[in-house]
């Protein structure tokens, strides 16, 4: 298992093109003058959690009701449908509160973002599925809470329903009245408490766990910063063109997002570079191996190399390295394959420069990777390959083995 020190940390950092500034361990040092509350009580972010929905959450699973929650929120999908009526009491009362918006949104911005991701969305699934996807099997809190909780025994149908997540946030109509966040992204928060309660009574997790409860409100950041943080890295280091108006919308609708999953308004980010900051400080430094996450990557990258997309595994393996950086992928063992090496490091910033109108000719291999982004925004599109929606369910146990 790599050691992290600050200079493995500085490098990291500079491949995933984040400072790396910081050491694991540090005291949490990002001021919530940067966050959208501007104020805070400077607590670390990964001693809270989520209170009120962890206790309604333990209590239905304790009480056995989660199949009873499960098939009342079958048919909620859309942002119009009322809370459903079959829901035990407490978390009806809870979503009818939970469902709002906050009182901070930016109508004018949420609306530009949906025109934003329509634009993007083709970059955002590629940069979401392949960099934020693998970058979540080395960030070992995440891997361990994956793998040991029930949706870790399936992972092509865990990541059918994360991709849910994404999908439905980058909807041109995400927080509209027809769109279907603000459902999914609090179907998703229940979820979090559920597992909350349920992780800790496992003692595969509790084995290799170094913390008592999972997924605080800390823990959540990072992941926004393998996703949402990462992306805008690099659609700006791909020169990408967005205006200044495109980037604070893009942020804004994942500010909402982080409020729906029950980030405290303190910790979440009021600009891009609060967030790059907040980065440096959180995600680099925890960056690591676990065999959880080693097994993760491979189902992860087996499941990508399951759609047609016009190119090798070892091919896969280069772009994940490309994004990732190589001590990345030295960590899960991603084969080389130097020729693919080349053709990435010399095409994919033409395709970028065609596609975005920036050079006359078509490049070399422009097909190559036009066929290889959509076809993993089909993949994406299509909830992970498959043709059915899959609804995201609240779990009853964690896995079993
Ligand atoms: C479940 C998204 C952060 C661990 C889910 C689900 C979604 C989701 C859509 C429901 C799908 C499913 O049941 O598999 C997100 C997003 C996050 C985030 C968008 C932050 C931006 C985290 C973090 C952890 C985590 C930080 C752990 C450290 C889990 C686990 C499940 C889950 C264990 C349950 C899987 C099961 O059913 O067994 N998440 N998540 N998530 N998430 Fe997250």
């Amino acid at each position: 298992m790599p050691e992290l020190n600050r200079r493995s940390v500085l490098t990291l950092g500079a491949a995933l093109g984040f400072a790396g500034a910081a050491v694991p361990g540090a005291a949490w040092a990002w001021p919530s003058t940067g966050s959208v509350a501007g104020s805070g009580s400077g607590l670390d972010p990964q001693q809270v959690w989520d209170p009120q929905i962890d206790q309604i959450m333990a209590s239905i699973v304790d009480n056995g009701q989660v199949a009873q929650v499960n098939d009342a929120m079958r048919n909620w999908v859309h942002n119009w449908q009322p809370v459903p009526s079959a829901l035990p009491t407490d978390l009806k009362n809870y979503f009818q509160e939970s469902t709002k918006l906050p009182d901070w949104v930016d109508w004018w911005k949420l609306r530009r973002a949906g025109d934003f991701h329509r634009r993007m969305d083709s970059y955002l699934f590629f940069i979401y599925g392949v960099g934020g996807g693998i970058m979540s099997t080395v960030i070992p809190r995440e891997a361990k809470s994956v793998y040991w909780s029930k949706g870790g025994a399936d992972m092509q149908d865990r990541a059918a329903k994360t991709f849910a997540f994404g999908y439905d946030l980058t909807d041109k109509d995400a927080f509209e009245w027809s769109g279907e966040f603000k459902v999914t992204a609090n179907k998703t928060r229940i979820v979090h408490a559920a597992v909350r309660h349920l992780l800790p009574q496992s003692p595969h997790w509790q084995a290799v766990a170094d913390e008592q409860i999972p997924i605080s409100n800390g823990d959540i950041l990072v992941t926004f910063h393998s996703t949402g943080t990462f992306a805008h890295k690099m659609l700006k280091q791909w020169d990408v063109p967005m205006s200044d108006y495109d980037e604070a919308s893009f942020l804004h609708a994942w500010q909402v997002a982080l409020h729906y999953l029950g980030v405290q308004d303190e910790y979440i980010p009021a600009t891009w570079d609060e967030a790059h900051a907040q980065a440096d400080a959180t995600l680099t430094p925890i960056l690591g191996w676990t065999p959880e996450g080693q097994d993760l990557a491979e189902v992860l990258l087996g499941l990508t190399a399951q759609v047609d997309l016009g190119v090798t595994r070892g091919f896969l393996n280069e772009f994940v390295r490309y994004m990732l950086g190589d001590e990345i992928g030295d960590w899960l063992g991603l084969f080389r394959d130097e020729t693919s090496k080349k053709i990435i490091e010399e095409g994919w910033p033409l395709y970028i420069k065609f596609r975005e109108s920036l050079i006359p000719v078509m490049p070399t291999n422009f097909m190559l990777f036009d066929k290889f982004v959509k076809g993993l925004a089909m993949a994406f599109l299509n909830k992970g390959s498959s043709t059915q929606t899959t609804p995201i369910e609240v779990p009853d146990t964690n896995r079993p083995s």
